[in-house]
């Protein structure tokens, strides 16, 4: 059998943070030529992973326009993507998630009947307003994925409700336990990778850390301001500190800035690179966060996270009991934040350590069915 040549697609900081493990694979494996290619959707957010990881994509689009609309980035990646595709002929294309550069390599692969590999594919809320518009991105991937890589039985068992051939759906695990698990080794060979908040710890000494992280679209003006009012009222306790790595998007930063920035116990920080980020979550007695990764992530190290989100697509946190969703209403946010702060038992039922979404061996599944398929 000859060498299969893929095409590896992404954009976003969370879509490099968890195909880089299946990067990684492909490039140690004889059986694949991978070829990567960035749309660059984010441009610094997506860098500090590529540096991390030391991947090199041989194509880099760089699409990411400050403020950008949902229309006409999937309209510039769909064309610069396509255009990538037929320059490669890649037998496969690999996308993974539920964002725009996803959504829009899906399609242009599908115009040139590529077969699509979709890594985490079958997450569902059943809402298509939350989260906005990545139900439906990956719903759109998964009509013409002829390869599903489920996380779990959940997210398979929603394709096989939406009568995808059972054939090409298959439980991987979640590729980001295995980017947890190849970061926390990193930093033990290399503690000073994650240094970068050595002063703030100092700062805030003796206080209970929460890390908090916000950006979803559909949360845009009533529920980030809710979230601010939240953090504000919870970091005038002086028992706690607050730790936000903010994300570039503009319309999170004005709202946040605003109401948080000078406040002695909210440390409003640059994003993070992804070691100092684990830090962050290591040292945190709680995650406060409407992100999905980070809804993965905690549960792997036993910490509670509050989902400030009215649904969510990643309900096995929520089922083993480490995740408990909170909508963005700020007297909801603070009355669990409290909760979990003032009562032991109740943080004691949800910090336990265990891993619903994988057990870091995805990455490796992933291309032993790319081998087959
Ligand atoms: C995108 C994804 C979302 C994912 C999130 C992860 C879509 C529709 N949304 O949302 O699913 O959860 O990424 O973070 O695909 N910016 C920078 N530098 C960066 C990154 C972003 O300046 O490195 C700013 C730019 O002004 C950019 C804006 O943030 O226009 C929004 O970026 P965009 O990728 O459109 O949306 P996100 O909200 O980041
Ligand atoms: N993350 C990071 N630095 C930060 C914030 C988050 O490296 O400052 C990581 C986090 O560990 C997780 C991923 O980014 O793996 C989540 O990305 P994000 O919240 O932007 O997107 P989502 O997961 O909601 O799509």
């Amino acid at each position: 059998m000859g060498v299969t040549r893929i095409l590896t697609v992404f954009g976003t900081r969370p879509e490099a943070i968890k195909l880089f493990p299946v990067i990684h694979a492909l490039e140690a494996d004889p059986r694949f030529e991978n070829l990567t290619c960035v749309s660059a959707q984010h441009r610094e957010m997506l860098d500090q992973v590529l540096s991390l990881a030391g991947i090199e994509p041989q194509h880099d689009l760089d699409l990411m326009i400050a403020g950008q609309t949902l229309d006409a980035l999937t309209a510039r990646a769909l064309v610069a993507i396509g255009q990538v595709l037929d320059a490669e002929k890649p037998h496969w294309v690999v996308v993974q998630g539920d964002t725009t550069t996803a959504m829009a390599a899906g399609l242009a692969a599908y115009y040139r009947r590529i077969p699509v590999c979709h890594v985490e594919a079958g997450l569902r809320s059943g809402d298509i307003h939350h989260p906005w518009p990545e139900e439906v991105n990956r719903r759109v991937i998964g009509i013409f994925a002829q390869l599903h890589c489920a996380p779990t039985q959940a997210s398979a068992d929603a394709l096989l409700g939406e009568n995808v051939d059972p054939g090409s759906v298959h439980v991987t695990g979640n590729t980001v336990i295995d980017a947890l698990q190849w970061v926390t080794r990193r930093i033990e060979e290399e503690p000073g990778l994650a240094s970068g908040l050595a002063e703030l710890e100092r700062r805030f000494a003796g206080k209970r850390i929460i890390g908090l992280t916000c950006h979803r679209r559909e949360n845009f003006g009533e529920g980030m301001r809710d979230i601010a009012t939240a953090v504000k009222r919870i970091a005038s306790r002086d028992d706690v500190a607050v730790i936000f790595p903010m994300h570039m998007n503009p319309q999170v930063r004005a709202v946040m800035e605003a109401q948080l920035k000078d406040l002695d116990n909210v440390a409003l920080v640059e994003p993070l690179d992804y070691p100092n980020f684990a830090r962050l979550l290591s040292i945190s007695t709680l995650l406060l966060t409407d992100s999905g990764g980070v809804q993965e992530e905690a549960p792997a190290l036993g910490k509670p996270v509050l989902v400030m989100r009215q649904t969510t697509e990643r309900p096995e946190g929520v089922e083993a009991g480490t995740a408990r969703l909170v909508g963005t209403n700020a007297e909801a946010i603070l009355r669990e934040t409290e909760r979990l702060l003032d009562d032991p038992d109740a943080y004691a039922d949800m910090a336990r350590a265990h891993n619903p979404f994988g057990d870091g061996k995805a990455a490796q599944r992933i291309c032993d069915l790319l081998a087959t398929a």
